[in-house]
């Protein structure tokens, strides 16, 4: 049922794997909780590298934490302190990590397309943990999940986007996901911050008035202000943009009772979202976050079954 050998994007999963591998989150999901001993030693000798050019918390983390609950032995790779300082090229250094002979390699990096260089590179299956503004496969599943397990239909699901499009390498596994799910996807944000491929997909509706969607709205995803991808100033103003875009209590009382606040962490308080609104009852943030194992530990077993059956 699973084939693929890398997990490098949403843009390339079919929804049949989308569900496969919500499934499989489930499934871990209730066995961290009711079987940790079954699937400590699931996979002992296996390893896994988790390179990441860019700073990280919810990723790599969990990406750890999934690989150690299943037994896996777990490489950690920071650049500052490999041969790279030292002039290291970055194909050299994947090749060399690859001749190791790894089965698992997780890769963020600040270059869009780095995760695609490294599958063609390698043995090992490499799973994107972010590439520039391109994909952020695995936070778009979490979030998939995280809407499925509350037994929401994706089909007619109204969903609104809000904020720094522009840079946002979730916004567009989000909107290639949701939609091949059957979601609406409604973008909103000052119009530089929306970019133009995006407002010309077919099936998207554009606001630049976060007022005009709150009471049509199921799931109200809200984006981080990226300050640090922000070559121009974008956002001149971080209190105007909070009058502008910020979601507070006024605004959130506008919503149906049942919409979901997301966001893919971290969130920059008081500027994309209020204080008080993170830990709203509305809110799934740390949902999503507590999701992200389970998720994570699924496509892990996939990835790891698949090159067992290939071998
Ligand atoms: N959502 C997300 O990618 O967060 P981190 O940058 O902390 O991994």
């Amino acid at each position: 049922m699973w084939t693929k050998k890398h997990v490098l994007g949403i843009n390339d999963m079919s929804v049949e794997e989308i569900y496969i591998a919500m499934e499989k989150g489930k499934e871990y999901l209730k066995m961290i909780m009711k079987k940790p001993e079954v699937i400590a030693n699931k996979f002992l000798d296996r390893v896994a590298v988790n390179l990441f050019f860019e700073v990280s918390t919810r990723t790599r983390m969990s990406f750890e934490i999934a690989e150690k609950k299943l037994g896996m032995n777990v490489l950690n790779y920071s650049a500052k302190n490999s041969s790279m300082v030292k002039g290291e090229s970055f194909v050299d250094t994947i090749q060399t990590i690859d001749a190791m002979d790894v089965d698992i390699i997780v890769i963020r990096h600040v270059e869009p397309g780095t995760p695609i260089k490294a599958a063609e590179m390698v043995q090992a299956s490499v799973i994107n943990g972010g590439d520039g503004a391109r994909e952020h496969p695995t936070q778009a599943l979490v979030d998939f999940m995280t809407i499925w397990l509350r037994g929401i239909d994706f089909k007619g699901l109204n969903v609104a986007i809000v904020g720094d499009i522009l840079h946002s390498r979730v916004a567009r596994s989000e909107i290639n996901g949701l939609q091949k799910l059957g979601a609406m996807i409604t973008l909103v944000g000052p119009p530089n911050l929306i970019p133009a491929d995006l407002m010309a997909k077919k099936g998207i509706t554009v606001s630049n008035n976060i007022d005009e969607v709150l009471a049509e709205i199921d799931i109200l995803y809200i984006l981080r202000i990226q300050k640090e991808r922000m070559v121009q100033a974008f956002i001149p103003d971080k209190e105007e943009y909070f009058k502008r875009y910020g979601i507070d209590r006024k605004r959130l009382e506008k919503t149906k009772d049942n919409l979901l606040v997301m966001h893919p962490g971290p969130v920059n308080r008081n500027v994309e979202i209020a204080d008080d609104i993170v830990t709203d009852k509305k809110s799934v943030i740390l949902e999503q976050v507590r999701n992200g194992v389970a998720m994570r530990m699924g496509l892990l077993e996939l990835l790891l079954n698949n090159r067992t059956e290939g071998e």
